[in-house]
């Protein structure tokens, strides 16, 4: 059959097995073994049914030390008539025997207003579905929803779905975050034409 013949060994075949040996020996980067420490680890668990741990870094602020998780599908605190918005929750690394963990308060629960043509839809946002923290002492943290809607044109049935981040500074003093949303408006065409 037409299937088989093709498996066979090729000269192209050997080449490509040639080419790839001498990449190896070149000192191509390669995967390295490590271990994981199962033994002594610290498990932290959030509620269920919320991705709790979709998205991790480990943060430190002068001398506390924190795992600072994300929920992508939480419910929010402060506001539970959004439905499953996502949150990032902080647990204390150290001095934390519960191993108890607490949901920062990102936004306003009323709202944030968002521009002259923009009306949120904070619903199944997802937010915390990423995590970022910037390097060095004291940096600061970001997370997006990439899921975050902006619904000012529903009349038209159109739903922007433009997503939204916060940023916080690494006291992580949310009262102090700044939420971002490069995506709308003025930078849009921007956004759609970097995609
Ligand atoms: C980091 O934060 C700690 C605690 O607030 C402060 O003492 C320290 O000076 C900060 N370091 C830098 C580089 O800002
Ligand atoms: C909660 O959020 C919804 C939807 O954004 C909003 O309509 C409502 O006013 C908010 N409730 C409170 C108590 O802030």
């Amino acid at each position: 059959m037409a299937g088989e013949a093709t498996r066979g060994p090729s000269p192209r075949g050997a080449a490509v097995r040639k080419a790839v040996m001498l990449l190896l020996c070149l000192g191509v980067p390669t995967g390295r073994a490590y271990n994981v420490d199962t033994g002594s680890a610290l498990l932290y668990q959030g509620p269920p049914d919320t991705l709790f741990g979709y998205s991790v870094v480990l943060h430190s602020h002068g001398d506390n030390r924190w795992l600072v998780v994300g929920a992508p599908t939480a419910n929010w605190l402060a506001n539970a008539s959004v439905v499953n918005p996502g949150a990032i929750y902080r647990c204390r690394i150290g001095k934390n025997p519960g191993r108890t963990c607490e949901q920062l308060q990102l936004g306003s629960p009323t709202g944030d207003p968002c521009g002259k043509t923009c009306l949120e839809e904070r619903d199944n946002q997802w937010l915390g579905v990423t995590l970022a923290r910037q390097p060095g002492e004291n940096g600061s943290i970001v997370t997006c929803g990439h899921r975050w809607k902006n619904i000012f044109y529903i009349k038209n049935e159109n739903k922007l779905p433009t997503g939204v981040c916060y940023g916080m500074p690494s006291d992580l003093r949310t009262e102090l975050s700044r939420r971002i949303s490069p995506c709308y408006q003025g930078s849009i065409s921007m956004c759609r034409a970097r995609t």
